[in-house]
């Protein structure tokens, strides 16, 4: 498994569209791997696959102990491979997102407090959940990655964007 350089924002890579897979071959599932370990190198607790410079419809999450999310409870390891968003609640929430693509950053960001979605797993099969919560933020987050979206551009206080040693409101959680 090999530790993948991650594409910052300003990178067009990262404002482009991931093509859907067709085909999980063999070269894939070794890249799905090696996303899997930079994210957890990196401790984010999602990755797409347009962060790594693979425009490909993948996303990885996995939430463990993590030490930039302290209070977040733990999900799963998963892989979504053309995950599509399929219906998204009303009830919103609004929290504190970051993005390895935009290091030392972070943004007050709404999102649907639930969602439900369908998308292939590593085995090839197709798989439905509803999830809620810091899980849902999660899958929209990296959904919109690979729309070519960075949370940034869903600001909509902008005082509640910067870097996370200096925004207050960010350090009393
Ligand atoms: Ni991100």
């Amino acid at each position: 498994m090999s530790i993948l350089k991650i594409v910052k924002m300003g990178d067009p890579l990262l404002a482009a569209i991931a093509k859907p897979v067709a085909d999980l071959d063999d070269e894939l599932l070794q890249q799905i791997s090696d996303m899997i370990a930079t994210m957890r190198f990196y401790q984010g607790v999602g990755l797409a696959a347009p962060q790594v410079a693979l425009l490909r419809q993948i996303v990885v999450l996995e939430v463990a102990q993590n030490e930039r999310y302290p209070q977040a409870d733990s999900i799963e390891l998963d892989v979504l491979i053309n995950p599509k968003i399929l219906d998204y609640s009303e009830q919103k929430n609004r929290a504190w997102e970051g993005c390895l693509s935009i290091p030392g950053l972070r943004g007050q960001i709404e999102r649907s407090s639930s969602i439900s979605y369908q998308a292939m797993n590593r085995q090839g099969k197709l798989v439905t959940k509803t999830v809620h919560d810091f899980h849902a933020r999660i899958i929209q987050h990296e959904v919109d990655h690979l729309n070519g979206i960075l949370y940034p551009q869903r600001l909509d206080e902008r005082h509640e964007f910067g870097f996370e040693d200096s925004l207050p409101a960010f350090k009393s959680g």
